[in-house]
């Protein structure tokens, strides 16, 4: 199926608006981009050419594709166990036992297909629990696709301190319902928490903002959303799509020692399958029509799929059983260590940022703390560079801001040829100022 010729692909892509099906895959200087193969640390497009793949599906694979182990369980899901929509079955229970053993915050779990769904239903959770309106966002963090959240990501300076939503056809009184703030900037969620004092459902984070690369939070300002939240009967909910299990089993929450209310996880969860999971306090969660007659209404046709949650299992079986964080954070340190040499040595004003397995360069003076910082940024050569990389056979997503992850079938060779061909990249566009 996949064995098509160029031009059946062209043809049926002209069915598909804009040939895509999301919108940031429409890259620009990559439009023709048809990927027909992925394997571990890579992935071949159409004309045969192999890259290896630091963009990762922005975050899923962190075993890297088609990790055998995972494919295999959901082969053998399928095989022996479809989607009911009835009752449930071992292997939802299980995971979800798995997931409250994990993850801190988790007393109680349900699965979910996709990250926006996740964070759709935290808050619509946080409104029925509380019975108040607003929700608190961070400039920069993204949250999915959905009307309460799709708003202020990567703005265009002009927009910053007011509504900037991602899509047409968002009601006014839902964008007015969602107050956004600057990361890192505790005072200013306070201020928030104060004006519309008694009225704020949730406060929703990426607790590290990898939708613009990776704004590391500062000492002490989630310990200080933590508090707040508690003070003022809000809901905190750490939104962990990216982070979960890719910072560790137990998030970026046990990294950082700071407990959520309510946690979402999707992306790294299942290394690339489609599922998500939200979970979080059992007070809360007991909230959601899954118990009878309870006011917050949950539902799903694909929820817990079988298969899919087989491939969570698998993943999480992984992740325990082998050093796969271990290695990954250390190719992640290589990596930084190495980048930061590179630009040392052409005397270029960088920030090398990331954790764990995730990196990004900003090309500007530091510090970096909040997105205004980011502003700074040079987005030709950050988007420049990236271009040159993929003629050397290496994929960095070249969108302005976008972060790189590393897999567990990432190597040390393929590091240092990251850098090698960085630093060529870097100089090629250097030389055509
Ligand atoms: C932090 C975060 N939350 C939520 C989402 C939405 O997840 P999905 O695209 O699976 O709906 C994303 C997607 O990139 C994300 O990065």
């Amino acid at each position: 199926m996949i064995d098509i010729e160029l031009t059946e692909i062209d043809r049926g892509r002209s069915f598909i608006p804009g040939g895509v099906n999301s919108g940031q895959r429409q890259v620009p200087g990559i439009e023709s981009l048809v990927v027909t193969a992925t394997s571990g640390s890579t992935f071949t497009d159409a004309e045969g050419r192999t890259y290896t793949d630091y963009h990762a599906a922005f975050g899923p694979p962190l075993l890297g594709h088609n990790d055998p182990d995972v494919d295999a369980a959901v082969a053998e899901a399928g095989r022996r166990l479809d989607n009911m929509g009835v009752g449930v079955t071992p292997i939802e229970a299980r995971l979800a036992e798995k997931l409250a053993e994990l993850v801190p915050s988790i007393e109680k779990v349900l699965l979910t297909m996709t990250g926006s769904e996740a964070t759709f239903h935290a808050l619509r959770l946080a409104r029925t629990a509380t019975r108040r309106r607003h929700v608190i966002k961070f400039q920069g963090c993204y949250h999915g696709w959905h009307d309460s959240v799709a708003m202020n990501v990567i703005s265009p300076a002009d927009r910053i301190g007011r509504k900037d939503p991602l899509s047409g056809g968002i009601l006014p009184e839902v964008l007015d319902a969602t107050i956004v703030v600057p990361f890192n900037d505790a005072a200013a969620v306070e201020r928030a928490l104060e004006e519309h004092s008694g009225d704020v459902a949730a406060i929703i984070l990426e607790p590290i903002p990898h939708n613009i690369g990776a704004v590391l939070p500062q000492p002490g300002f989630l310990e200080r959303l933590r508090e707040l939240a508690t003070e003022h009967g809000t809901v905190l909910v750490f939104d962990e799509v990216i982070t979960g299990f890719r910072h560790g089993l137990g998030g970026y929450q046990k990294v950082a020692g700071v407990t959520p209310d309510l946690t979402t996880l999707g992306k790294a969860m299942a290394n690339g399958w489609p599922i998500s999971a939200l979970g979080g306090k059992a007070d809360l969660m007991d909230l959601f029509s899954t118990t009878p007659g309870r006011p917050a209404f949950f539902a799903g046709t694909f929820n817990g799929h079988p298969a899919m949650a087989a491939a969570a299992l698998a993943t999480i079986d992984r992740l325990e059983r082998e050093p796969v964080h271990e290695h990954v954070f250390r190719l992640g340190e290589r990596a930084r260590r190495g980048l930061q040499e590179v630009y040392d040595a052409l005397d270029l004003p960088v920030v090398v940022s990331g954790f764990g397995s995730v990196f990004v360069t900003y090309f500007l003076q530091g510090p970096v703390n909040t997105y205004t910082d980011l502003l700074a940024n040079d987005v030709d050569l950050f988007v420049g560079y990236r271009r040159e990389l993929m003629k050397h056979g290496i994929f960095e997503l070249p969108l302005n801001l976008k972060r790189s992850h590393i897999s567990y079938a990432h190597t040390e060779a393929d590091i240092d040829r990251l850098l090698e061909a960085t630093n060529e990249s870097v100089r090629a566009v250097l030389a055509r100022r």
